[in-house]
């Protein structure tokens, strides 16, 4: 059976984390065998330059953060991704680059043309069978991630900037968008807000719709 790559994306505090536990102890009992993996970081030298990306205060200017992010994401695709797909598993990865996209592209203003090419560098044309896009107002976000402790590089960024990655998530959404991102492939929309079990359900839908095998 071949593998699938199942991808959690969302701003901040949309209960992505959350979310993508629940899917992969409802996909262990249905018998599938499932890899759960985050960006930045999940291999020794991703994970550093997780550390690195994350650092309160750390000056890094837009271009080397979309690059060490690539960074991160190559590595994964090579040591972990990829070899679990081989072996006909399930990978859910908490963030992939719709993140790019929203954060470097919408938030930091990078050309959008570059970032796909460097992108396609990194992930060697990967395409997700299924994206779960959860969304929240950036109001509800930040406060459930502020209500975490203590704010990363990322969440610390102005206002303006976190206005600007919710607008791009909100327009992933976008059938129009996507006809025109087939390397993001198929993304769906779950509305994260409401209790933990009703927004499990509704990523439940998706992803057995995606995933017509491991139904049972
Ligand atoms: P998180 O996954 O713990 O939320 O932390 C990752 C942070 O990195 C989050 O603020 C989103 C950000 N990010 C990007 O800016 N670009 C990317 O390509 C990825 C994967 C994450």
């Amino acid at each position: 059976m071949p593998g699938r790559l199942v991808v959690f994306e969302g701003g901040e505090g949309a209960g992505k984390t959350t979310q993508l536990e629940r899917l992969a102890l409802r996909l262990g009992r249905h018998g599938a065998q499932v890899r759960a993996l985050r960006e930045p970081g999940g291999t020794p030298v991703g994970d550093e330059i997780r550390a690195l990306l994350l650092r309160p205060g750390a000056q890094i200017p837009p271009r080397t953060e979309a690059l060490l992010f690539m960074a991160s994401r190559a590595a994964l695709m090579q040591e972990q991704v990829r070899p679990a797909l081989a072996r006909g598993e399930i990978v859910l990865l908490d963030r992939f680059f719709l993140s790019t996209y929203a954060y470097q592209v919408g938030g930091r203003g990078l050309p959008e043309d570059e970032v796909r090419h460097a992108n396609a560098f990194a992930t060697g044309g990967l395409v997700p069978d299924v994206t779960v896009l959860l969304t929240v107002p950036a109001e509800l976000g930040l406060s459930r991630a502020a209500r975490r402790g203590a704010a990363d590089r990322m969440e610390q960024a102005e206002r303006a900037f976190h206005d600007r990655v919710e607008a791009a998530f909100a327009r992933f959404a976008d059938p129009a968008w996507q006809a025109a991102h087939s390397e993001c492939g198929p993304i769906v929309a779950v509305p994260a807000d409401g209790s933990v079990e009703g927004v499990e359900e509704r990523v439940w839908q998706v992803v057995a719709a995606a995933c017509p095998e491991v139904q049972g």
